[in-house]
Parts: C-alpha cells; structure tokens; sequence
C-alpha cells in the first residue's frame, strides 16, 4: 500500500510544467542506465533489488543473532561510520522512544544501543570506555573494507576490553562483524577468531547498504521489525521504477531537484518536524552529499529540525539569500494522541489550545511555516508520510535512494562512488606515517 505522497504544489510559482516537461528524454535514459545497467557505476546498482531478492536465510540468521544480542548485552555498541552505522540509527530513532537509553531495560525491551568508531574523538572514546566498564556488552562492528581507520581503532580498543572481561572464547561469542565477503583485514579478523559474519554484497555502496546486514542487524537488536521494512522497499521498488516521468513522484523528484538547482538552488533542506528525524536527516546528508558532490557541481544537501530550528535558522531560510530549497517530511497521521490539557486560572494564556492534540498544533507550525517559506521565495515539496510504520520507512529510504540515483544521473555524475573522500585519507595516513 502506498505510504507516500508528494505534493509539489509549493513549486508552482517557481517551476512550470515545461521545465519538467524538458526533462523526459533525460529522465528515460537514466531510467534505462539504472534497470539494463549500463550508466556510470552500474556494478554498484546492488540496492535496487534488496528488497526483492532478499536471502530468507540471512534474515534468519539476522534474527536469531539480534535474540542472542537482546539476551546476552546490557548495551550493544554499533562500531562504524558513515554508510556502516547512519541508515542504522536513523532507523532506529524513529521507532525508539526518545529517552530509550536513559530507560529501564523492562520498559525499552532491548540493550541500550550505543553508536562508536565514527570519530576519533579521544573524550569520546574515554567516556565510552568508563561508561560500559561494569556493563555487559556485544559489539558489531562494520566495515565493508575493513580498513576505516575510526571504526578499526576503536575496534581494536573493544576487542581488548571485551578478551579481558569475557576471555578470548567469551569475547568471540559477542562481537559481531559485517565486513566483505572474502577480503579485508577485519575480515581476517573474523575468521581467525571465528567471530559471526555478515556480508556486505560487493555491488551495494556503503551509503546504500541499509537493507543489508550493515543496518538490518542493528535494527533488529532495536525490535524494529526488518521484514516490514523490507516490504516497503519492494513496494516502493516497483511504484517507482514507473518510466513515465509525469506518474513517478520520485523522478519527478529528482528532475525538480535539477531544475532547482540550474535556477540558483544550491542548497537543500530535509525538513521534518519530528526530532526523532535528526539521524534520518544525516543519513540522506550522507546519501546525497557523497553521490553528487563531484565534478564541481552537487547540491549541497542540509537538514533542519523544525520547530526548534525555526528559532536558530528560521530567519536566514525566510529572509537570506534565496538559493535554498525545501524538502519537508511530513507525518500525516500521529498515533501518539496527546492533548495540552484544560486548567483553571492557569494564567499562561494558553486556554485558546486547551483541549487540541499536541500534534494539531504542531501541524499549524508546519503549514504556517509552508506558506511563509514560499511566499519568501524558498521552493518547497512535502513528502507525506501517511504513518509512521516499518513499512512507510521502508518506502521513504528506497524513494529516497532511487531520487540520488536518479539525480546524480541526470546531473551527470557517477552517483555510486566518492573518489573524494580518499584526499584527507592520504594526507592524514602520510602525516601519521603509515
Ligand atoms: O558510502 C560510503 O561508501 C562511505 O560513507 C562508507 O560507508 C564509509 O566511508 C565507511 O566505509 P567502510 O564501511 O568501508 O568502513
């Protein structure tokens, strides 16, 4: 069923039909470059058939490996960084309550999931360390090269900790690693010490890999049920892999995008008035900013969280330069059903909302702040989101993955890879001598 609808309409005094009219020819191209594989990084095109052509098997074992986590850690460390831990903990925060690591494990019903090897922050690390020192733990530990100086650092701090506190068997039995298939140092690693392995496919970019084991796993630790998940990413797999431009919303997306973006809109902002989208914001940061940012050209790819940002950034988005976009994430139907309540004298000038769901007035916010932004000359498109379930998460992180594909394709770049990223790598590798 579909849990998506985009509503353009905030792009009609900036966009005419004719402009997405003059994409069409580009759009079918790349729609053909992504299905027969033929355009730029068509051997990583992997996580378009995830979905479909799921192993029931690994799912098994995902499953039974999250049981085993859920039995034997008080908290579970995701050790990775960038595509190896954000789709994980975008995923996860937004099923969890927002205070779930500071709940009881009675009320949370999981470990405490603790997110590490994703900076080299020396506080962080200590802290880390101090925190779990009388607690029980697993770890997983990702990497699909195996050779990510963040993650491998910190890795190999907890590797310690773990053989000291459990012994070298002890520690085996709780440290779980995602990694390639055959090759790697932590791959190496794994199999030596015959640690429980997962793989990331070889045709699946770590920013794409969140329906692998890279985020299933983590996920499942979090009681969020992968197999939903799944199933709206298939659904969405189909709904839009529509050639027709005019009847694919995430097409007509991503050819927006560009013709945003040849108008001066250099900057984008996944918007959502729900906090619990802060990492899901990162995670399309990362999806997008790593896919088109080459070649000198890619949108710039930022996120805010509304309200609370409408008091720090709401005035440069209203009144700034006008070369910003909006992309707002809207949750049409909130099941938390909580109301500001009536009181007596209560003398805070509230009693006009006394009464209304807390998400009413919120939804007031963001149609206010809808209006104000276009009427300010700031572009804007509403996903709608019909609830929050697996299922519509599932759907909302393939449209999202399909849109940058298709984006970066017609912006004319190899959205699967990221030669960037290796300039700071050399530099700092040189600097510490390797
Ligand atoms: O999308 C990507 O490929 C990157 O962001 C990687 O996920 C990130 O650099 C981590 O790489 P690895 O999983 O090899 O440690």
């Amino acid at each position: 069923m579909q849990g998506l609808k985009l509503d353009f309409k905030g792009l009609n005094t900036f966009v005419n039909e004719f402009e997405l009219k003059n994409f069409e020819n580009i759009v079918f191209n790349a729609h053909d470059m992504l299905n027969n594989k033929t355009g730029l990084g068509n051997d990583m095109l992997g996580w378009m058939d995830l979905p479909t052509s799921r192993d029931e098997k690994e799912i098994e074992k995902i499953k039974e490996c999250a049981k085993k986590i859920q039995k034997q850690a008080d908290v579970f460390i995701v050790v990775g960084i960038g595509g190896s831990y954000l789709g994980a903990k975008a995923v996860i925060d937004l099923f969890d309550s927002s205070f779930s690591n500071l709940e009881s494990f009675s009320k949370r019903k999981h470990p405490q999931i603790i997110f590490a090897g994703n900076n080299m922050s020396a506080k962080y690390i200590k802290d880390l360390f101090k925190y779990i020192e009388d607690k029980d733990i697993a770890i997983n530990v990702i990497s699909k090269s195996g050779t990510t100086l963040e993650p491998a650092l910190t890795f190999r701090m907890l590797k310690l900790f773990l053989e000291e506190k459990y012994g070298i068997a002890g520690a085996a039995e709780r440290i779980y690693v995602t990694t390639d298939k055959e090759k790697g140092v932590l791959h190496d690693i794994a199999v030596k010490n015959d640690y429980p392995m997962f793989v990331v496919p070889d045709n699946v970019g770590g920013r794409y890999s969140v329906l692998t084991p890279v985020g299933l796993l983590p996920i499942a630790v979090a009681n969020i049920d992968i197999e939903d998940l799944l199933d709206g990413a298939q659904f969405a797999s189909y709904v839009y892999n529509e050639k027709n431009l005019t009847e694919n919303d995430c097409y007509k997306y991503a050819a927006y995008r560009n013709i945003l973006y040849n108008k001066g809109k250099r900057i984008e902002l996944l918007a959502s008035y729900e906090p619990s989208f802060r990492y899901f914001i990162e995670w399309y940061k990362q999806l997008f900013g790593e896919s088109e940012g080459k070649d000198h050209k890619g949108i710039f790819p930022a996120g805010v969280n509304f309200t609370t940002d409408l008091h720090s950034m709401g005035q440069l988005i209203q009144e700034g330069k006008r070369n910003i976009f909006e992309t707002v994430i809207n949750i049409e139907l909130d099941r938390t059903f909580l109301q500001l309540p009536e009181v007596k004298n209560s003398m805070d000038g509230l009693d006009y909302l006394a009464g209304k769901d807390i998400d009413f007035i919120n939804k007031q916010a963001f149609n206010g702040t809808l209006k104000a932004h276009i009427d300010g000359g700031v572009p804007n498109v509403v996903i709608n989101i019909k609830d929050l379930t697996e299922y519509n998460v599932g759907q909302l992180i393939y449209f999202f993955e399909k849109a940058c594909a298709m984006s970066g394709y017609i912006l004319g770049v190899n959205p699967f890879n990221q030669p960037g990223v290796e300039s700071y790598k050399k530099n700092m590798m040189e600097l510490l001598k390797k």
